[in-house]
């Protein structure tokens, strides 16, 4: 069965859906995304990704092409027309299509919505969080805005090829004032040598992260202190203990950073005990009933 698309109130196959060639993604980035996880049907956190998506398109001035709740429809549609009920939903709006000019055009186009969806493997994640990955270090040559998820992701992908080139899982960006800002596509952590939780505070040059929202409320749970710090590239590599977090990698623990050892060079106690609460969080969706995926059951996170 050939993986279907949404691409502006059509289900397509994959090698037909397609964007305008003056579509504004295409032309300036002009757009944003958010990539859902679904488990056994149900959306993890869904109400979070929707409440970040709307704050998205707010500050770009894109009006959202529909409401929520049509566009939960439409999301779970997808997923039943791929057959698919454990996937990632990647979920992208853009300004719309107009003649090339850079500043908004008026009057303003029909914003255009795309949707893909692919099968999200556990056990391949598990076997990911049982072993860890590599981190590298690289600059953040990103722009100021990195709160929006904004489809410019050109910074991030300069990073994730940095890593890749030389055999690490994640590129950890660094700022101008050597501190970590997070990784190309998932949010940044280390135990420090206090055996505090050191994350940096959310503000304009990082994504507000949902599973680092999941991570924090773990970390209460478990009595663990949280130190909203950012922390330099040298206190990374001393830490007793690191991982990445996303909707994508769940909780990673990282293993080494430009190929010095972290800790013992293996996933530590304190993000195996968080890997473990938080397959706990996802394990609720599976343990949920398998019907079609709905709107009105997926999970309710308030938003904070
Ligand atoms: N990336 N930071 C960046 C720069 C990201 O791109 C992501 C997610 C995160 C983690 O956010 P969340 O927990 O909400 O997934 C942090 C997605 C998965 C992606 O671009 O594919």
């Amino acid at each position: 069965m050939p993986h279907l698309a949404y691409v502006n109130g059509h289900y397509a196959p994959h090698q037909m859906a397609s964007l305008s060639i003056e579509d504004r993604a295409t032309q300036f980035s002009d757009g944003v995304y958010e990539v859902c996880l679904y488990l056994n049907g149900h959306g993890v956190d869904f109400t979070a990704h929707m409440d970040r998506l709307d704050r998205s398109l707010a500050a770009l001035s894109i009006p959202a092409p529909m409401g929520r709740r049509a566009l939960a429809l439409v999301m779970d549609r997808l997923l039943i027309r791929n057959r698919l009920r454990t996937a990632s939903l990647y979920l992208q709006i853009s300004r719309g299509v107009a003649p090339r000019d850079h500043a908004f055009p008026k009057p303003a186009p029909a914003p255009s919505l795309i949707m893909t969806a692919k099968r999200f493997d556990c056990d391949a994640l598990k076997r990911q969080q049982a072993k860890g990955i590599a981190v590298i270090s690289t600059p953040d040559l990103r722009w100021k805005r990195c709160d929006i998820k904004s489809v410019s992701l050109l910074g991030n992908v300069l990073a994730k090829q940095a890593a890749r080139q030389k055999g690490a899982g994640e590129g950890w960006m660094v700022d101008a004032d050597g501190l970590i800002t997070e990784g190309a596509s998932s949010s940044a952590f280390i135990i420090d040598q206090a055996g505090c939780l050191r994350i940096r505070t959310l503000a304009a040059d990082i994504l507000p992260s949902i599973t680092r929202r999941a991570v924090l409320d773990i970390a209460a749970q478990q009595k663990i202190t949280i130190d909203h710090r950012a922390f330099s590239l040298d206190e990374a590599k001393s830490a007793k203990e690191a991982f990445i977090a996303s909707t994508t990698a769940g909780v990673t623990p990282v293993i080494s950073l430009d190929d010095q050892m972290i800790g013992h060079g293996q996933p530590g106690p304190i993000t195996k005990a968080i890997i473990s609460r938080h397959w706990d969080h996802m394990q609720a969706f599976f343990d949920q009933p398998a019907r079609a995926p709905s709107a009105s059951r997926m999970a309710q996170r308030p938003a904070r």
